[in-house]
């Protein structure tokens, strides 16, 4: 997944694209260009690594002309190379694209033939090869560009750019998203909303196989059977300030420190100033027989979370997927049950797929999502924001915290609906979560604490995670966070479950980090640690003041939490585990926001 963007302005576009793609950076970081037309003149400039390495770039070569594209890049095909990094050119044509065009291989032998060989090792430079094709043969670029979309297969998110015309672009959009930006005699393009910001807030979002003839004067919108379109436009509200650090070191710090606020919104949106519940109108559990949640990475995580929620609190069937897996699987979905799907950015291709697999299935198609205008939940028959704001770190903190406090009032609207639940006792558990914000803070001030802790985490190769109950979930969580910004491998477990294997791999080298409220299944999980220590295994207990008195001796280290009702644990106790990442991250010097071979938004299969 990439992130593209180009514009049609009347200032010079080189500044313009680098700030979006500054925007769009949480896509990928392998390598970033932009290529412009300058008094009729195509041409770019390409850098390997981060967007501040073509930034220097531009300073000693720089690119006029206010027409251009842009493009920051996640590998798919060929390494990070100069090479490899877009815009592709050939000829008269250059593109940007996001996503994967799946035949290009037959298409690239079909062009060697014509003697057209591609210098890159990547899928995009067949279609700027295919376009000049084309062109070569007398067709216009429009109607060139028409006929290589044509020719592709796969998902794609495409802006092309030609020698010889300023006042052009031409972008389609097929499996992965594309927005237009309207300006005052500007036009944009970009991979989101987010990235125009700075230049528009008059969006219009392309629909599955639509392409768009742009120019200064507008957008002439096509559908997949080219036929005009009428793609309404929308006013967007996009905060820039909350994409800055705000003194933050790192964006994942001002993001975990973010949780209790952004808790606290979510349930004063979604719960009445006497208490109640305030979900939107649709969200009836009346009639459902099971739910389905699909997602991806941490998102899948809160969903198996939140299965505990729906069964134990609503008595509610719920199963878990990962989304990578669900279609492929052909699951057999019941008429009458809900799909949920979970996703911060709302783009994940996995995701994506599988509610449209889901579609004409099941009941209803629901989505919890961080980016209400994006394509999961713009495609859901309804969707409940978590309104947790821009999350830029890679590592997925307040997203998380946020999908589980939704996901949590959802499973006690479910607990009433089906009469599992009576009023006073759908009350608690809001009061519960209402209480949540103010536990947190308290856990942010462990801080200081974890940064010792993590000084030592930061040598060890393997770390455990154990966790019983909703905590194992919360398990899987922890060692993700560790392994995805530290890159020390970590594992999660269902604490019972480690005496079936992995308890193989304790010795005194292996820190293993035990997530144990003192709820009903504290004694066991406390068994399973003394397992661990047993076998000299070095263990971090987090725990509240009672669990720690009464197992504390003897392990490694303790962190000590305040009491929380025991199934909204994993919401409160998320916040050691991401604290817990970060500092060891630190303490190895790792790149924190912007983890190697990772993107914030995966929009490739
Ligand atoms: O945007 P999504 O929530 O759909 O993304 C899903 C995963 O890619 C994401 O949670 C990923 O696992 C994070 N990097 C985890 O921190």
């Amino acid at each position: 997944m990439c992130g593209i963007v180009g514009v049609l302005g009347n200032h010079e576009a080189a500044p313009l694209l680098v700030e979006a793609l500054k925007r769009l950076e949480y896509r990928g970081y392998d390598s970033a260009g932009i290529a412009t037309v300058n008094k009729g003149r195509l041409d770019r400039r390409r850098a390997v690594g981060k967007l501040v390495n073509l930034s220097d770039l531009l300073v000693h070569e720089p690119l006029a002309g206010k027409a251009g594209i842009g493009h920051t890049r996640w590998a798919t095909h060929g390494a990070a190379t100069v090479t490899n990094a877009h815009p592709h050119r050939a000829g008269p044509v250059a593109v940007v694209h996001n996503g994967i065009i799946e035949n290009f291989r037959e298409l690239r032998e079909e062009l060697a033939t014509h003697g057209l060989v591609q210098e890159s090792q990547t899928d995009t430079e067949t279609v700027a090869l295919l376009a000049q094709m084309y062109m070569s043969r007398g067709m216009t670029p429009v109607e060139a560009a028409r006929a290589t979309l044509g020719r592709l297969h796969g998902a794609f998110a495409l802006c092309f750019l030609f020698d010889g015309h300023d006042d052009l672009m031409i972008a389609a959009r097929k499996g992965s998203p594309l927005a237009i930006g309207h300006g005052k005699g500007e036009m944009f393009v970009g991979s989101d909303a987010i990235a125009l910001a700075p230049m528009t807030d008059r969006i219009t979002y392309l629909e599955e196989g639509d392409w768009a003839v742009i120019t200064r004067s507008g957008a002439e919108i096509f559908d997949a059977e080219d036929r005009r379109a009428n793609r309404a436009e929308t006013r967007i509200q996009i905060d820039a300030a909350r994409i800055e650090k705000g003194g933050y070191k790192h964006f994942m710090a001002k993001e975990i420190a973010e949780q209790p606020v952004v808790i606290a919104d979510a349930l004063k949106h979604y719960t009445t100033p006497e208490g109640g519940l305030r979900l939107p109108e649709g969200v009836d559990f009346k009639g459902v027989d099971r739910i389905t949640m699909v997602a991806c990475g941490t998102a899948s995580y809160a969903c198996h979370v939140a299965k505990y929620w729906f069964e134990q609190i609503a008595g509610l069937p719920a199963e878990i997927d990962i989304a990578s897996e669900f279609r492929y699987r052909e699951p057999p979905l019941s008429g009458q049950s809900w799909a949920v799907f979970v996703s911060q950015s709302g783009e994940t291709a996995d995701t994506l797929a599988a509610l449209r697999y889901a579609r004409d299935k099941v009941a209803r198609i629901v989505s919890v999502v961080n980016v209400p205008t994006s394509s999961i939940a713009r495609e859901s028959d309804l969707s409940l924001p978590i309104l947790a704001g821009v999350e830029v770190g890679v590592a997925s903190t307040k997203a998380f915290t946020c999908q589980l406090t939704v996901l949590a009032l959802m499973a006690v609207k479910a607990g009433l609906d089906r009469g599992r639940l009576t009023a006073e006792q759908a009350a608690a558990h809001l009061g519960s979560l209402r209480n949540l914000p103010g536990l947190m803070n308290h856990a942010l001030g462990l801080s200081g604490v974890i940064a010792e802790v993590a000084e030592e985490l930061a040598e060890a190769q393997d770390v455990l995670f154990l966790g019983r109950g909703a905590m194992y979930p919360l398990a899987l969580e922890g060692a993700l966070k560790l392994k995805e910004i530290s890159y020390i491998h970590a594992e999660g477990y269902a604490s019972g479950e480690l005496k079936h294997g992995p308890i193989a791999l304790i010795d005194a080298r292996v820190p293993v980090i035990v997530l144990a409220p003192r709820d009903g299944l504290f004694d066991k999980t406390v068994s399973n640690m003394q397992e661990v220590m047993a076998r000299h295994g070095k263990v971090l207990l987090i725990s509240d003041a009672a669990g720690v008195e009464e197992a504390g001796a003897g392990v490694w280290k303790t962190l000590v939490l305040p009491e929380v009702e025991a199934a909204f644990a994993p919401i409160l106790y998320a916040v050691p585990a991401q604290l817990l990442a970060y500092h060891t991250a630190i303490a190895k010097g790792t790149d924190v926001d912007q983890p190697r071979n990772l993107a914030k938004s995966v929009t490739v299969e």
